[in-house]
């Protein structure tokens, strides 16, 4: 099984803004997301974007005045956050999020985990150990959101594939195969090169969260929490420390 990083490095990271739409449409998408939150953020207030990527909320955030930390295991796309951003206050480090308290320099206002991120973390112990650090590292009315896909109803037959995104020279179909705890991501790629079409596919996992565990996770360590419906049809849970 190919780790997420890897997945990241060898296939997703030099489609990514492309799968996404393009940066521009991206962080559209990003500021509006950003916009909707209404985050409590005096000027200059600190937050942490983890699993940022490519920067389609860090970006946002610093241009609405934030001091954006953004933690990504792909170096790849801290790359094209920090081209994306050239002088913006964001700070990009190439960590596992995992270990995003070793970075903090100031009481972060908020803490972002989005676009799916959640999901990629290895198991429901790993999920646990985010909320707790995120607790600890949240004054009262900081904010911790977290937006991830409910996979907790299999797809069947094939509902499985999942048209992502295709141009004249790329196609990229999603196929999901369901384990009790996880689903395995396949990613097929179809590029037009000068010698004609070429098929590229990896797979990763990704952990099935159930909404109903991560609220619950988060109310048991002191969050207030506020469920919506987020980009893309995702589940978008903001949690306040109270
Ligand atoms: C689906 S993308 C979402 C990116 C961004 N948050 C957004 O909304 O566009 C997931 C990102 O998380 C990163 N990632 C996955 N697992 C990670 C980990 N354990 N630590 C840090 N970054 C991770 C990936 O490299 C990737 O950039």
């Amino acid at each position: 099984m190919t780790t997420v990083a890897e997945h990241y490095a060898n296939h997703l990271g030099p489609i990514y803004v492309w799968m996404a739409g393009g940066a521009e449409a991206a962080l559209q998408a990003g500021a509006a997301e950003v916009d909707a939150l209404n985050l409590p953020l005096a000027h200059h207030a600190a937050v942490l974007d983890l699993g940022a990527g490519f920067g389609a909320h860090s970006i946002p955030l610093a241009r609405r005045g934030a001091r954006v930390t953004a933690i990504d295991t792909s170096a790849e796309l801290l790359g094209t956050l920090a081209q994306l951003a050239g002088n913006l206050p964001i700070q990009a480090v190439n960590d596992d999020l995992l270990a995003f308290q070793s970075h903090i320099t100031q009481a972060p206002s908020a803490i972002l985990c989005m676009g799916d991120t959640v999901t990629h973390l290895p198991d429901l112990g790993a999920v646990e150990s985010l909320v707790e650090s995120a607790a600890a590292a949240l004054p009262p009315g900081g904010v911790f959101v977290v937006s991830f896909r409910d996979y907790s109803v299999p797809l069947v037959g094939d509902e499985r594939f999942i048209p992502v995104r295709s141009d004249d020279a790329r196609i990229l179909t999603c196929f999901l195969e369901y384990e009790p705890e996880a689903v395995v991501v396949h990613d097929i790629l179809h590029q037009l090169t000068p010698q004609g079409w070429q098929t590229r596919v990896s797979h990763y996992r990704k952990l099935r969260l159930p909404p109903e565990h991560l609220i619950a996770s988060l109310q048991s360590s002191g969050f207030k929490v506020r469920r919506e419906v987020g980009t893309r049809g995702m589940v978008r849970l903001v949690a306040q420390s109270v």
